[in-house]
């Protein structure tokens, strides 16, 4: 059975930087809670020319270029969004086209914040099926377009930002070795944005176009994600059939550096083996762990052989966890610079 290996990655941020002095001006909040609570400084917030295609075509072009192949030779394209620019068609479907491919099968994948791990599993079960050989997965979210900048509650947490790493058939022992992909459906009123869907039923007389803003309630979110985030993490590990001391990376979503250290106590590993960028970019949802992935490999930090964990929480509520052994042997089209 042909393994995963990512052979491509890359990353697209919006230009335009929040600081958490900016929010100050909008909102009563402080640089000193928003560090202290999250460990956010600033985060990126999208334009009006940027999208959550316009992101996912950058971070997948540089994807493509790093993998050393051509978009025509991708045989699937998935995009894990909450923010797709349209209903309909798929944003994945938008992002073929604007590759130059003619071919792929494309869909996306929505599991909020955990929506790159679940989409990275799809991909990987094609490759291991034999349907398919040459797979683009990327992760990317424009949450800012949804977040009620007058609710400090929320606002403060999220930054836009896509990531994007393509994944290819090998017969080394290299890609992603393991999946836990879990949901308990009965949280999903703690994060969700109402005013926006099928389930929405107009009612005569009354302005159905509702501004879709999201809602949450942090603290049950906070204490679901800090039991969440260690256990699935560990469950992954096992199912890898390795210990906890062959773990080499952490690369958690970045929502909270509260939760990510959390999760690095449960897995005993030290801060400098854990990946944290939330600082710069926040929360930025399903591009969280594929940007964090994709900063850690252009840094040199990845090495052949090493043994990553990927681990994201989201609403749903939802989770998902991947051990990933970097590497790309047995990958015949060579690698670019
Ligand atoms: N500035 C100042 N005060 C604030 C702010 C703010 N930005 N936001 C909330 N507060 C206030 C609240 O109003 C509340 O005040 P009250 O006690 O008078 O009612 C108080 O701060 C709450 O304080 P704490 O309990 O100390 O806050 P906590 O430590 O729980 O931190 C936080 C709040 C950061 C939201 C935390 O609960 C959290 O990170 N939760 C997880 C959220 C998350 O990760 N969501 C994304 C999920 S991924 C996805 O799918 C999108």
């Amino acid at each position: 059975m042909p393994n995963a290996a990512i052979t491509g990655w890359g990353i697209a941020l919006p230009e335009k930087i929040l600081s958490n002095a900016d929010l100050a001006r909008m909102v009563e909040t402080s640089d000193e809670w928003i560090v202290s609570r999250t460990g956010i400084r600033e985060r990126r917030q999208v334009g009006p020319t940027d999208t959550t295609l316009s992101l996912s075509v950058k971070a997948s072009q540089r994807a493509i270029a790093v993998a050393g192949i051509q978009p025509e030779d991708l045989d699937l394209v998935i995009v894990a969004t909450t923010t797709p620019d349209m209903f309909m068609p798929a944003t994945a479907s938008l992002l073929q086209a604007r590759l130059g491919n003619t071919r792929a099968g494309a869909f996306d994948v929505m599991a909020a914040c955990s929506g790159f791990v679940y989409a990275l599993n799809v991909a990987t079960q094609f490759v291991r099926a034999g349907t398919s050989r040459t797979v683009l997965v990327v992760g990317a979210d424009t949450l800012t377009r949804m977040i009620d900048f007058t609710d400090r509650g929320t606002c403060v947490l999220f930054g836009d930002g896509a990531g994007a790493v393509v994944l290819q058939a090998t017969e080394a022992p290299v890609g992603v070795l393991s999946t836990v992909l879990g949901s308990d459906g009965r949280g999903a009123g703690h994060l969700f944005v109402p005013g926006w869907g099928s389930g929405i039923i107009p009612e005569e007389g009354t302005d159905t176009l509702i501004r879709p803003y999201m809602k949450m309630n942090g603290a049950e979110v906070f204490r679901f994600s800090v039991r969440i985030m260690g256990e699935v993490a560990v469950q992954a590990v096992e199912q890898a059939g390795l210990s906890l001391g062959s773990i080499d990376l952490l690369i958690p979503h970045q929502a909270n550096i509260r939760i990510i250290d959390a999760a690095a106590r449960r897995l005993d590993l030290p801060r400098e083996r854990v990946w944290a960028n939330l600082d710069q970019y926040g929360n930025t949802s399903a591009g969280s762990v594929p940007i964090c992935l994709a900063e850690a490999a252009e840094c040199g930090v990845l090495r052949p052989g090493m043994n990553i964990v990927l681990v994201a929480f989201g609403a749903g509520l939802s989770w998902g966890a991947s051990v990933v052994r970097w590497g790309r042997d047995g990958v015949s089209n060579p690698a670019q610079p």
